[in-house]
């Protein structure tokens, strides 16, 4: 058993058991893979576990919606993910189910610790509850508006507004997703977790915490901001029990990353291992996630990990997001490549998009994917330099030297180079920047490229037979480091490439250093093939077509939406709207608000305060004076903390707002039939 200082646990963000794989996820999921065999190949002790976030009221709302149940929908995008992750060639230890019993009880565990060690506190709140479905409406069941901007939001984000997480009961104007009633408030007993008490000792951690920069330094600001005591518990019964409480299940983001303890436990009961090592032990633990969950994976699991006294992590590796034709990547809107539709039931090679997602641009930025991107890497790099190299050594010394590796010096600057390649590679990996040791190996190959034609075999085999030998033989070493250093990134593909090199056992066994240790004189070598295929011009149009084809119908279809005419009402229901004619008085811009103005409006009988979002569309100085028609009798509301008390009627026409108005001048407060 090797010490603890080297005993590495990798995780990656779990993902929902709610959809299909897409390129998104792959963005996290192939650089941990390629770390995690990095490391591996550097005498590493590492277990690499993932498993599917199973709970969380999303999961709930589609499965009632498609006719079926949580655990089921639960199954099937259990197995999907597992056979894309294995399609693609990331090989997790285990990839468990935040629904397995180690789970359950691990979350339990950790709870009753947090309620132990005085963590946890109950509060009575009150919450959105459908009198109609009879029962509260936590999270995604209900969409309102959110109580920071105003902006209509989900039950637990502002999503189109300011981002904000909102916390049970934040929510205002409260509607079932489900039937669509209006929601009333009730008051009901929750737990909260004590967030605020561990602001002094997330500033110290996140200070120390490895990774990617940008994460801790978001979080650190987030935490000198505001540091709000963070409701886990959620009435509902798909979940995980809150201890003691069978009403109440735990928010989803608290047994989530205790998925990560789980996983470990069923591998190391499998494994005659001992999870405390992990998880009790100070080993070093490396979360790989998406950029858009840092905040919990830096402040809530920090927290809680440290309030039940478990290992916390040394370093949370979030990546960039993905684009796709540089626009951002929206599943509604059709900007989304599904893994295994779009490219791997096309018979295309996991190894390819491995080596774009990795190699594109740093981890910590946005990659942009496009098929023909996509094309030119797979042609000039891949099947150009690197495949280029491998072929023409191969041929070359095997036409010429008996299919066998020549006798001869290897060339001793090849292995300085070498060394010097297995230094960057180690280097890029440890920080990683996957995008740096990616490049090292290709300019390595490049070398390779200008070694074999300066030094001019085909010249050298009637002049100086014993000289060409050793150049080829220098070529084949490079050929062998290429094949050991690029293994992380192509396992498959340098498996084939190491059996044509015809070197002992496979390359995945290979540590890195063999990269520089010659290779035997007089070992036959395999049968040279072309490693990557050229990409067709018409292949690549292909798959962008259907791309393309996929934007337009998300197109048209969330244009019909929208356009769609709403349930006839009762004339009685239109009477009850009072519409007037009123005169603008005042007009000023709301601070902080570029879509906002606030007016003084006189409806005849008295004077309104109205904030109406038409700032794109006119100046304040526009506005006074004219007339616009006014819905007289809407509740009030408030808009960036500005009470509005009537609204105006406006022409949508795509964000902007053409005010509608009387042809003539009238007198205020005329009605309006
Ligand atoms: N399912 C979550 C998401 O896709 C990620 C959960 S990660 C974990 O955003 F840490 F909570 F497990
Ligand atoms: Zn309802």
């Amino acid at each position: 058993m090797s010490p603890g200082n080297d005993r590495i646990l990798v995780t990656c963000g779990l993902p929902y058991a709610n959809g299909p794989c897409h390129l998104g996820h792959l963005r996290t999921y192939v650089p941990a893979d390629i770390f995690v065999r990095g490391m591996r190949k550097m005498g590493k002790d590492v277990l690499f576990v993932c498993g599917t976030d199973a709970h969380g009221t999303p999961i709930v709302v589609n499965a009632e919606a498609q006719g079926t149940t949580p655990k089921e929908l639960v199954a099937k995008y259990h197995a999907h993910f597992d056979q894309i992750f294995k399609g693609m060639n990331v090989k997790f230890d285990l990839f468990g189910d935040t629904d397995d019993p180690e789970s359950h009880h691990r979350t339990q565990e950790i709870v009753k610790a947090l309620v132990e060690k005085g963590h946890v506190y109950p509060k009575e709140i009150e919450l959105a509850y459908c009198p109609v479905c009879d029962r509260f409406l936590p999270d995604r069941y209900v969409e309102g508006i959110c109580p920071y901007c105003g902006v209509s939001a989900r039950g637990d984000e502002c999503d189109q507004g300011c981002g904000r997480h909102l916390e049970p009961g934040e929510i205002k104007n409260a509607v079932c997703k489900v039937c669509g009633g209006k929601a009333e408030y009730r008051k009901q007993i929750h737990y909260f977790f004590k967030l605020s008490e561990f602001k002094d000792f997330l500033l110290k951690y996140l200070e120390t915490l490895g990774g990617t920069a940008s994460a801790r330094n978001y979080a650190a600001e987030w935490v000198r901001m505001e540091l709000k005591d963070w409701c886990i518990t959620r009435s509902m019964s798909w979940g995980i029990k809150f201890p003691g409480h069978d009403e109440l299940v735990v928010y989803v983001w608290v047994d989530a990353p205790i998925g990560y303890v789980a996983f470990t436990e069923e591998w190391c009961a499998q494994n005659n291992r001992d999870w405390k090592e992990y998880w009790q032990d100070g080993a070093k633990i490396v979360h790989f996630i998406g950029g858009d969950i840092v905040y919990h994976h830096c402040i809530f699991w920090p927290a809680m990990l440290k309030g039940a006294e478990y290992t916390l992590p040394s370093a949370v590796v979030a990546s960039g997001m993905l684009k796709i034709d540089d626009k951002k990547f929206s599943k509604s809107r059709g900007y989304v490549i599904w893994v295994k539709d779009d490219y791997l039931d096309r018979g295309l090679h996991p190894d390819l998009l491995r080596y774009y997602l990795a190699s594109y641009t740093a981890h910590n930025k946005e990659v942009n994917f496009a098929w023909k991107i996509f094309g030119d890497k797979v042609n000039t790099e891949l099947a150009g330099a690197f495949g280029n190299f491998l072929n023409r050594t191969l041929t070359f010394t095997i036409k010429n030297f008996e299919d066998m590796t020549p006798p001869g010096e290897i060339d001793p600057e090849v292995i300085s180079r070498i060394e010097g390649t297995i230094r960057e590679v180690e280097l890029g990996l440890e920080e990683y920047e996957f995008k740096k040791a990616i490049d090292s190996v290709m300019t390595l190959a490049d070398y390779g490229n200008s070694y074999f034609q300066s030094h001019e075999p085909w010249k050298l085999v009637k002049a100086d037979k014993e000289l060409a030998g050793s150049v080829l033989r220098s070529c084949l070493q490079i050929a062998k480091a290429l094949v050991i250093l690029m293994d992380p990134v192509m396992p498959s593909k340098m498996e084939d490439a190491w059996r044509q090199l015809g070197l002992e056992g496979t390359v995945g066994a290979q540590r890195f250093e063999e990269a520089a240790v010659p290779l035997p004189v007089g070992r036959k070598l395999g049968k040279p093939e072309i490693l990557f295929g050229k990409m067709e011009d018409a292949t690549i149009k292909e798959l962008d077509d259907i791309f393309k084809e996929r934007m337009i119908q998300a197109e048209s279809k969330d244009k019909k939406e929208k356009n769609k005419l709403m349930e006839t009402i009762s004339f009685e229901q239109f009477k009850g709207i009072d519409l007037r004619v009123g005169e603008i008085k005042e007009a000023e811009r709301i601070k902080g608000s570029n879509k906002l103005l606030k007016l003084v409006v006189d409806i005849g009988t008295e004077n309104r305060q109205v904030v109406a979002g038409i700032a794109e569309t006119y100046t304040p100085e526009d506005l006074v004076g004219t007339q616009a028609v006014v819905v007289a009798n809407l509740e009030r509301a408030k808009l960036f903390g500005v009470e509005s008390q009537a609204m105006l009627l406006a022409a949508d026409i795509g964000g902007k707002a053409l005010l509608l108005r009387p042809q003539e001048r009238v007198e205020p407060g005329t009605k309006v039939r």
